[in-house]
């Protein structure tokens, strides 16, 4: 099962293609040369995704291709191969700006991932708009990059950084964060879906609740959109980011979705080249969005790898992708509640790939070494988000993630490897 990767004019028929049968993971594992490994003798189970997916053969080939015969810089060559690369370049803006429904490509900024996009719209939006005492809205369960970057602006500023809490499922408190919002709330910055608990959280509601108070909202989609349909336009979220590296793509590529409205009114993120359009001593005029924040040569390779990413995701029905790996979350969370000693962290009611867990007084390297002596892989630490950790009073969980192309034999082998940490601890 190997799509063609077609341009996003040829695309729709690849999807009727895969559209019409049920989702396989099988096959879809044929589009992944890694997951044949063997590690240490055993057949990789590789149950890493939330940390990053691994790449189809589609993406891999197209960023070959261009590197062996489409290569050159963009936008500012009259070359023929510079003109190839600026549309291939160009053509995966409108392809990232279908996939969620922007209605603009203008409001597709190419970054280097989630990290980046939200320091972006700190050090720009942030330091515009906040002044002494305003307040940045976050929640309990952030990963540190949307955390930090609000803090130090808030530092900078003299504004402050009020939390939304979360109950011991791994849930926001809705009610808390309608109190919290008040005159001085400048902007809520929340994650779609967490990536220590799984959690899904109701972004479209909370969404709405701040628009009722004229605030915008920052969603931070490096968990989710891989896994959830995303529409831009139905949220009406103000700012969107994504991590190409987790949706199957290239690392060092991201998108930082922004309303048009809003980005023209922000100042640049950095001065260099491509994000001007007169430069003097004196005086420096800068150029329309996007390009206003795409400083520099950009990843180039990374954009079109990351659009034959989304090409591929697209091939498929996302439902499909939804349904196979709820099914697998399910199936996981049913087998691994039946080991006595093991403590699932984050059970919320919507929950999407992820399985935190921690096993007796078992330390998560211990558990995650042991695992990998058996060929699996999965993660374990605070996954950057020391305040969850926190919040459970733990250091530390193992966590099992899931992707499309994650089977509920790949839950079975997880199941027997943490039967052997356990064997080996008691
Ligand atoms: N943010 C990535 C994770 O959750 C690295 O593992």
């Amino acid at each position: 099962m190997t799509p063609t990767i077609l341009n996003d004019a040829t695309a729709p028929a690849v999807q009727k293609e895969h559209a019409s049968g049920s989702f396989d993971a099988v096959k879809v594992r044929e589009d992944f040369p890694i997951l044949t490994q063997r590690v240490h003798g055993k057949p990789l189970v590789y149950l890493d995704s939330a940390a990053s997916t691994q790449k189809p053969r589609a993406v891999l080939d197209t960023m070959q291709r261009f590197y062996a015969e489409q290569y050159s810089n963009v936008h500012r060559g009259v070359h023929q191969l510079s003109q190839v690369a600026t549309d291939l370049y160009e053509d995966a803006r409108r392809t990232v700006q279908r996939f969620i429904n922007a209605e603009r490509e203008e409001e597709i900024i190419f970054v280097r991932g989630t990290t980046e996009a939200i320091n972006l719209v700190a050090q720009t939006f942030g330091r515009r708009e906040l002044g002494t005492g305003d307040e940045v809205v976050v929640s309990a369960m952030e990963h540190h990059a949307n955390i930090v970057p609000w803090q130090m602006i808030c530092q900078e500023r003299g504004a402050v950084l009020r939390v939304i809490p979360m109950n011991d499922h791994g849930e926001l408190d809705l009610d808390a964060y309608a109190d919290l919002l008040g005159p001085r709330t400048k902007i809520v910055a929340v994650t779609h879906v967490s990536n220590a608990l799984g959690s899904i959280n109701p972004v479209r509601e909370m969404i709405r609740i701040a628009h009722e108070r004229d605030i915008p909202v920052l969603v931070d989609g490096a968990q989710s959109a891989q896994h959830l349909p995303i529409d831009v336009r139905q949220l009406d979220c103000d700012f969107f980011t994504l991590s190409g590296h987790k949706m199957y793509g290239p690392t060092g590529i991201g998108v930082l979705y922004g309303k048009k409205a809003l980005l023209d009114r922000m100042p640049p993120y950095q001065g260099g080249g491509d994000m001007i359009l007169s430069v003097t001593f004196e005086k420096t005029t800068y150029n329309e969005v996007p390009f206003k924040f795409e400083a520099g040569t950009p990843d180039i390779a990374g954009a079109i790898g990351f659009a034959a990413a989304l090409t591929y995701l697209r091939s498929f029905d996302i439902h499909e992708i939804l349904a196979h790996e709820k099914d697998v979350l399910q199936y996981a969370t049913e087998t691994l509640s039946g080991i006595d000693a093991l403590r699932i962290v984050g059970t919320a009611e919507e929950k999407a790939s992820v399985l935190s867990f921690t096993l007796c007084a078992i330390h998560p390297h211990d558990i995650g070494t042991i695992l990998d002596q058996h060929g699996i892989a999965i993660r374990a630490g605070h996954h950057c988000a020391q305040p969850v950790m926190q919040r459970f009073g733990i250091p530390a969980t193992a966590r099992a993630s899931f992707a499309m192309y994650n089977t509920r034999e790949d839950v079975d082998r997880l199941a027997e490897g943490i039967e052997q940490v356990l064997e080996v601890f008691t």
